[in-house]
């Protein structure tokens, strides 16, 4: 009953964006999703003309409801010109589910389809995208969020609301712009100028008086890092990347690509709270919590905001093995250049055309494919513990991500970081940055920088679990 009157306010309070675009019908057998990539023309704000976006389906952002632990099935059809996959972004997915094509999965070709299907281990905000041609794909807006709903919160929340952040790089005609340029892939990124939250400039979430608002911030974008800063109201992030954590005020924390903070207030008496990105000359508003109607529930019932622990394999820290990685600039391999020279093998067929500006342990695999596999990074054993420890010997933020599992982020060098759960942290220029885990499933689980041109230009490589 609470759910659905929850999800009654949620479609009557705010944007088409609110509602549970896909959400399974209580009680319906679990039919398939349907998730058809394909190009669909939309007119983003202030643009005279239309955009090719890529999307899986007539609303945007695509956000799919699911409950944890229960069988989940989706087809992509695909409709794009190219081959595509969906990786489902910090679900700890079965391998041959992960999405990354030619390591998990033959690429999908155009007109064909996929089914994946999964039961969702944990519950949380997490997303999905394909996992190749990323930049472009991910800049055309080919995302989708996925909430893995969890029933030991179903009444803590009177609103429950899916921000998805994304800048576009486009003309005032609607056309696009470049998405990356070889100065941006070689620094911070490739940035879009319009920035916005569900596909609108600042777009306003009604909320009433007191409500318990709880706001699934998922940064969509390949290359922007907002800082979360927030005025008229205290709010708390609740969990990062879909993992419950302590509390801790969501002012000062910053999201990489492929970051999502779930962020917890209760609505004030009046007014609004704007939440806009502090990393800039002059805060950039994203969006407004606007206070409107008349007050929902007895006030004071809000209690804690906390989510229940999350249920996760705990590392044995005493017994972890040490992975160093380090993060570098990166070059093409001059021994692999001479024996293509000396065989006579084209530099296309070793991908060895490709830009490469980053590595990973001086390794760089550059492409946005995956056809050739290097050596792994390290090797893993199934149910063994280990603290990889990053170091960022670069001037530029990498917020690196492994598919497959999720990580307890131990700390790093020079500052502090409130306890937390992740699969994609932020390891900042020259730092080292300590995550542990306990290997999963078998498998060749990708490890990158999800800042999208730097995982296309070397800074991307794998685990293997064994
Ligand atoms: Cu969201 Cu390998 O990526
Ligand atoms: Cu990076």
């Amino acid at each position: 009953m609470i759910a659905i009157t929850r999800r009654r306010m949620l479609a009557g309070a705010v944007a088409a964006a609110a509602v549970p675009a896909l959400s399974r019908l209580a009680g319906a057998a679990p039919a398939p999703v349907v998730l058809e990539a394909r190009e669909r023309k939309r007119t983003l704000p202030g643009c005279s003309g239309p955009s090719a976006l890529w999307t899986y389906e007539d609303r945007w952002p695509t956000v799919v409801r699911v409950p944890r632990g229960e069988p989940f099935a989706a087809t992509l059809r695909n409709g794009l010109a190219e081959h595509s996959t969906i990786h489902w972004h910090g679900v700890r997915v079965p391998f041959a589910m992960d999405g990354v094509p030619w390591v998990t999965q033959d690429p999908v070709l155009p007109g064909r389809s996929f089914d994946y299907r999964f039961a969702p281990p944990d519950p949380g905000t997490f997303f999905f995208h394909p996992h190749c041609n990323t930049m472009e794909a991910l800049s055309r807006g080919m995302a989708g969020v996925l909430i893995v709903e969890d029933p030991r919160d179903a009444d803590r929340f009177d609103v429950d609301h899916v921000i998805a952040l994304i800048d576009w790089r486009v003309r005032p005609d609607g056309s696009f712009d470049a998405f990356t340029t070889p100065a941006g892939a070689a620094r911070a990124g490739t940035f879009g100028d319009l920035r916005t939250a569900n596909g609108q400039v600042r777009p306003q979430v009604v909320v009433p008086p007191g409500a318990r608002v709880r706001l699934r911030i998922v940064n969509l974008d390949p290359a922007r890092a907002p800082m979360l800063d927030v005025a008229g109201g205290r709010a708390m992030v609740i969990a990062t990347d879909g993992n419950a954590c302590a509390p801790f005020p969501a002012t000062g924390w910053r999201l990489g690509p492929a970051m999502r903070a779930d962020v917890a207030l209760v609505a004030p008496a009046a007014g609004r709270v704007t939440f806009a990105d502090g990393w800039a000359a002059q805060p950039v508003p994203l969006f407004d919590v606007v206070v409107a109607g008349a007050r929902r529930g007895p006030p004071g019932r809000a209690g804690t905001l906390r989510l229940p622990p999350p249920e996760l394999p705990e590392p044995d820290l005493a017994n972890a093995t040490l992975v160093e990685m380090a993060l570098l600039a990166g070059q093409s391999d001059p021994e692999i250049e001479r024996w293509a020279r000396e065989t006579g093998m084209s530099a296309d067929a070793l991908c060895l055309s490709q830009r490469i500006f980053w590595s990973i342990n001086r390794k760089a695999w550059p492409g946005n494919g995956h056809e050739r596999l290097p050596p792994p990074l390290a090797e893993l054993q199934r149910g063994k513990s280990y603290v990889i420890e990053f170091f960022n010997g670069t001037p530029h933020i990498h917020p690196m991500h492994l598919h497959g599992h999720t990580f307890r982020v131990l700390g790093a060098t020079g500052r502090t970081l409130p306890p937390h759960w992740a699969d994609t942290v932020m390891v900042q220029p020259k730092e080292r940055l300590r995550i542990a885990l306990v290997a999963g499933e078998p498998g060749n689980w990708m490890l990158h920088c999800h800042i999208v041109e730097h995982q296309e230009t070397g800074m991307m490589g794998y685990l293997r679990v064994s």
